[in-house]
């Protein structure tokens, strides 16, 4: 039996990577999207010969991994050209995910999904989605702080995501991500607790039967 999983999702720039930490630190293991994208498409990776045959020979990069900045441009430019990745790493990154999830030896497991809600691609993994919700301006600030993108540029990679207010419609359970750092820990502990319990609950129930 899988354990209990928690899928974390949110915008960008939301607070998903902040609040996984949170989470590990309560001794969950968390399981990272975006961490096994990255290992997929360095030198070596599983998805570099799929990568080459759809795209060509320049979007890899002098090392053989993905030449990151020009995929970056051509898929949040062309609707179809992302389309194409993500048929290619979806796949493996969900392979690969359920792997990690099966190995987990925790009371139950987050994996962090971005477009978790965009892609429905968890729904057999995960039995709750948990969001980070916070306002736009706070994401857009955040994001651009972080990364040194343009406000526009941080727009578009908004557009592309669900709207705030369908997000909020499909998540179990939502961190609110408006405060500071300490109260987004303190909502991490509030859903810990809950899942603990539902994780004990679920286990109880495969015993039983
Ligand atoms: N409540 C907060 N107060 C202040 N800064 C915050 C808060 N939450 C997140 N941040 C900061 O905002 C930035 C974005 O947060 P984080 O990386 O956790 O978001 P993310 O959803 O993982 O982003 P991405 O979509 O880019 O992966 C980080 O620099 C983080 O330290
Ligand atoms: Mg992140």
């Amino acid at each position: 039996m899988l354990p209990f999983c928690v899928g974390l999702t949110g915008g960008i720039g939301s607070g998903k990577s902040s609040a996984a930490r949170m989470f590990e630190e309560l001794g969950v293991v968390v399981v990272d999207t975006d961490a096994i994208a990255h290992e997929l498409t360095r030198p070596g990776g599983v998805a570099l010969d799929a990568i080459r045959s759809t795209f060509g020979e320049e979007y890899i990069a002098s090392d053989g991994g993905l030449e990151r900045p020009r995929m970056r441009r051509l898929v949040f430019s062309d609707a179809a050209a992302r389309g194409k990745l993500e048929a290619i790493l979806h796949p493996l990154i969900r392979d690969e995910a359920r792997a990690h999830v099966a190995d987990a030896r925790a009371p139950y497991v987050v994996i962090v999904v971005p477009l978790l809600l965009e892609t429905g691609a968890y729904c057999g993994l995960t039995n709750r989605v948990a969001i980070v919700d916070c306002s736009e301006e706070a994401q857009l600030e955040r994001t651009m702080e972080r990364s040194g993108l343009a406000a526009a540029e941080v727009r578009a990679i908004m557009a592309t995501q669900l709207p705030r207010a369908r997000r909020l419609a499909a998540a179990d359970d939502v961190l609110h991500n408006d405060g500071d750092l300490a109260a987004l820990r303190q909502e991490v502990q509030v859903l810990h607790r809950r899942y603990l319990s539902l994780a004990h609950a679920a286990r109880s129930a495969d015993g039983a039967t």
